[in-house]
This record gives C-alpha cells, structure tokens and sequence, in this order.
C-alpha cells in the first residue's frame, strides 16, 4: 500500500512566527549553538541553558500552526495510517493541528525527562528551573526532553525504519523546510521513488535535482499544491504520481 513520510525542519514553522536556526536573524545568529544546545553546555551550566529553553518554551505557548501543519493533519485524517510525519521541530505546532503519531527526532519543548530513570512527561509551557523532583522516581534531576549536540537522539531509529519502508513500498517523500545541515535529506531522498522538496530557496547541503519536485516558496503556500501531489499519489490504485509528469517544478 502506498505510504507517505513527511520529513521536515524549522522551516514549516517559520510562518507561525517560530524562528529558523540558520537562516538570516535565526536562533544561531542570536546564541552561540554550542552555548545553548549541547552536552558540554549542559554540563557546565545547567541554569543557563535550561533558562535557554524555558524562553523558547514560554514563546510557544502563543503559537499557532499554519497551512503547512494542518495539510499533514487533514493527510492524515484522509488516509489513515499512511502518512507518517517525522520532524526536527521541537514545538508543538503540529499536534496543535491534529496530526498524529509525529516523530520528534530532536524531543519536544513541552515535556520534561528524568536523567536518573529516563521518564518523560509533559509539562506544557511551565518553566524548568531545575529543582524539580521526578514524579515517578523521585530524582532531582530533572531536564528538557530536548536533543542537544553531542547526545543520543533515540528516535532516528524510526526515521531510518520509515525510509527503508518507502523503498519497499514504492513510496513518497516529502521533505518540508530544512537546510539538510543536520539531516542529510538529499541521501533520504534516494530511499524513495518519489521525492519532493519545499524550501523557501535552494540550500548550499541539498542537491534538489536529487527530488522529483522541488518548490522554492512559503510552506503556506506550497501546502495545497503538496496536498495535491499527496492526494493523487495516494488515491491512485496503480501508485506513483497517477500518470502525472514526476519532473513537475511547481
Ligand atoms: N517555508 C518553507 N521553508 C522555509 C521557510 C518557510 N516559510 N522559512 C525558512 N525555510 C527553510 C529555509 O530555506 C531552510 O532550508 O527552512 C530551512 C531552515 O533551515 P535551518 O534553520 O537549518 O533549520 P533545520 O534544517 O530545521 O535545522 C536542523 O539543526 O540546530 C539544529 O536541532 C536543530 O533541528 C534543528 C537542526
């Protein structure tokens, strides 16, 4: 059966007012990474970078999702258990929309992980200030369900489970949104007979002639034409695009 991942980054986020990483003005322009967003950090100044993602998490609290997330969601609603979606994003944006089952490669902002027994639980938008007690083992030590460099990021396994089920399945790619800096999408793509990449422009780590489509514009606004290209590729009983040209440039 034809099958669907979505693949994204902080790109699908941006028109909600959440800010990228790398492009002009992004989060990395504005703190040093290794600062913020690594083990050594953590280590060496755990006020400080728990204090990091408190603000990012208090900033949320008023986000919204846009057309982009609530596509996937509707995609999801539509053909049940054949769009996975898969993202870099640590917001809540697309649960916020509807969508099921998403896989946070790198945590989510709004839960909390003991590092004494490994327990995750949500917070929602509550600050962590780093005496709090875990509720299951009682441990103080209590942080940020959040991926940073230089530690483990358990849930590639299921990325790497879903790209090996689209080459078994014949099935679609979509990568939504990031620079390919972290992720290497271009070598994902070859896992998939169909491939389509939205950016809002061409990306230094990613060859896009790689993908079948690629569209340099606002995620909100490729949403429907993605909508589109997803609905047919699913309806369609005999797979593929259903008879439409692959190489379609939007
Ligand atoms: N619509 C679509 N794409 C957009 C939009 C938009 N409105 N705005 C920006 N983009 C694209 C940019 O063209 C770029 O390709 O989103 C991408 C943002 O790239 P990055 O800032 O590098 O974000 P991302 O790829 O998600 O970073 C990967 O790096 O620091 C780590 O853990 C962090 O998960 C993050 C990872």
């Amino acid at each position: 059966m034809r099958n669907i991942v979505f693949l994204s980054g902080a790109g699908i986020s941006a028109e909600s007012g959440i800010s990228t990483f790398r492009d002009a003005g992004g989060l990395w322009d504005t703190y040093n990474v290794m600062d913020v967003c690594s083990a050594e950090a953590f280590r060496r100044n755990r006020q400080f970078v728990l204090a990091f993602y408190n603000k990012r998490r208090r900033e949320l609290a008023g986000k919204a999702p846009n057309a982009a997330h609530r596509m996937v969601a509707e995609l999801q609603r539509e053909f049940p258990g054949r769009v996975l979606n898969i993202t870099q994003n640590i917001d809540d944006l697309f649960e916020k929309a509807g969508c099921q089952g998403t896989v946070h490669l790198h945590g989510e902002l709004t839960k909390a992980r003991c590092e004494t027994c490994g327990h995750i639980w949500s917070i929602g938008y509550a600050d962590l200030v780093g005496t709090e007690l875990c509720p299951r083992c009682g441990a103080a030590r209590v942080r940020h369900h959040v991926v940073m460099f230089n530690e483990q990021a358990p849930e590639y396994t299921r990325l790497y489970e879903a790209l090996d089920g689209l080459s078994a399945d014949r099935g679609m790619l979509v990568v939504i949104g990031t620079s390919g800096l972290v992720l290497p999408v271009e070598e994902f793509a070859r896992y998939a007979p169909y491939r389509v990449l939205n950016n809002l422009e061409p990306q230094e780590a990613i060859d896009d002639r790689v993908f079948s489509v690629h569209m340099y514009e606002k995620a909100g606004d490729a949403a429907p034409k993605i909508a589109e290209l997803a609905h047919h590729f699913l309806s369609a009983g005999r797979g593929g695009l259903g008879g439409r040209r692959a190489d379609i440039v939007f």
